[in-house]
């Protein structure tokens, strides 16, 4: 097996920067949109997908400059971030005034889906989310109203089979095509109002994160692990995570302290490994790998996996498992 078909490094991600209708729009034309693991929600057809297999989720990436905005819009499957660099704020409302909430490195939020969002990055520093969005097909975004009335004053339209027109580029809606229509008050009707307070009840910060020592993987020295998204797991030995709606995937925290080491198991559901610090040495049945910061790895189902810490810093990881209660990894 050659693993470097399943491995994403950080350096090596292709942006696509005219992904979405909001493109054109000050304040939002310097996002980059990254979809790792396919096959997203872009509006552009030739967004590049990095990994095409289907997990039963979607793995994506938003790198902002300091000062961008990625605009109002909901979804029709969950949508989780975590934070891997800068400072983002996240807003809900259809008009972005509903509540805000500010997040830093290691954080995490799980945006339900009858919630208006839009993020900034509120530092000084270019800034990267790592996202994972449901289901294998996540369907369209859908818009806020304004943000259709700015991106035809930049020239672009969104058309109803998710796709873009750009009229600078002499571009017109296609024979038999028709534009989207402008997200409705009954649309806008079906999502909920919440505010800043109720906001805390969708995150959590990695400074309150209940690193755990007796989970599945956690026995085993300098070894930490916490259940971020997801219901209770006793296959896991993990309790339910703060975030613990029903997904379709789970979400999971690991920390590695320097020369920690997870033995040789097996795994029956795709996972995917995204390195948020460190550097993690992984063997996937007898080839060996070394992933660091910002690099995204999915491993083969029931391949035999075994995970080293190595470098100077511990190591954090955030995995991503298929279904809502993974089985036990077995041991060899
Ligand atoms: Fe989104």
């Amino acid at each position: 097996m050659n693993l470097e078909n399943r491995l994403i490094r950080y350096a090596d991600l292709k942006p696509c920067t005219n992904a979405f209708i909001d493109t054109r729009s000050p304040g939002s034309d310097k996002k980059e949109n990254f979809t790792l693991i396919g096959p997203g929600v872009a509006e552009n057809p030739n967004q590049h997908v990095h990994i095409s297999i289907p997990h039963g989720f979607n793995i994506g990436g938003a790198r902002q400059p300091a000062g961008c905005l990625n605009s109002q819009h909901s979804h029709l499957t969950e949508e989780v971030f975590v934070i891997h660099q800068g400072t983002w704020a996240f807003l809900s409302g259809v008009n972005a005034d509903d509540g805000k909430i500010v997040l830093t490195e290691g954080d995490i939020i799980s945006i339900p889906m009858d919630i208006f969002r839009g993020f900034e990055n509120v530092g000084e520093e270019l800034g990267y989310l790592h996202a994972v969005l449901g289901g294998d097909d996540p369907g369209r975004v859908l818009w806020a109203p304004q943000v259709f009335d700015l991106a035809k004053k930049y020239g672009l339209i969104l058309l109803e089979d998710g796709s873009l027109v750009d009229s600078t580029l002499g571009e017109t809606v296609p024979e038999g095509k028709k534009q989207m229509p402008v997200t409705s008050a009954q649309q806008i009707a079906e999502h909920r109002v919440v505010n800043s307070e109720a906001m805390e009840d969708i995150v959590q910060r990695s400074n309150t994160f209940a690193w755990a020592k007796n989970s599945c993987l956690a026995k085993f020295d300098g070894i930490e692990e916490v259940a971020l998204v997801g219901p209770p797991n006793a296959a896991e030995d993990l309790p339910a995570a703060p975030l613990d709606r029903l997904h379709g995937f789970v979400v999971r925290g690991l920390r590695l302290h320097p020369n920690a080491a997870i033995p040789a198991h097996i795994r029956y559901e795709e996972e995917v490994i995204f390195v948020h610090q460190g550097q993690l040495e992984i063997d996937v049945d007898g080839e060996t790998l070394v992933l660091g910061k910002g690099d995204t790895f999915t491993t083969p189902i029931e391949a035999n996996r075994s995970f080293k810490q190595v470098g100077d810093d511990e190591c954090i990881l955030y995995v991503t498992r298929r279904n809502d209660t993974p089985k036990a990894p077995k041991f060899i």
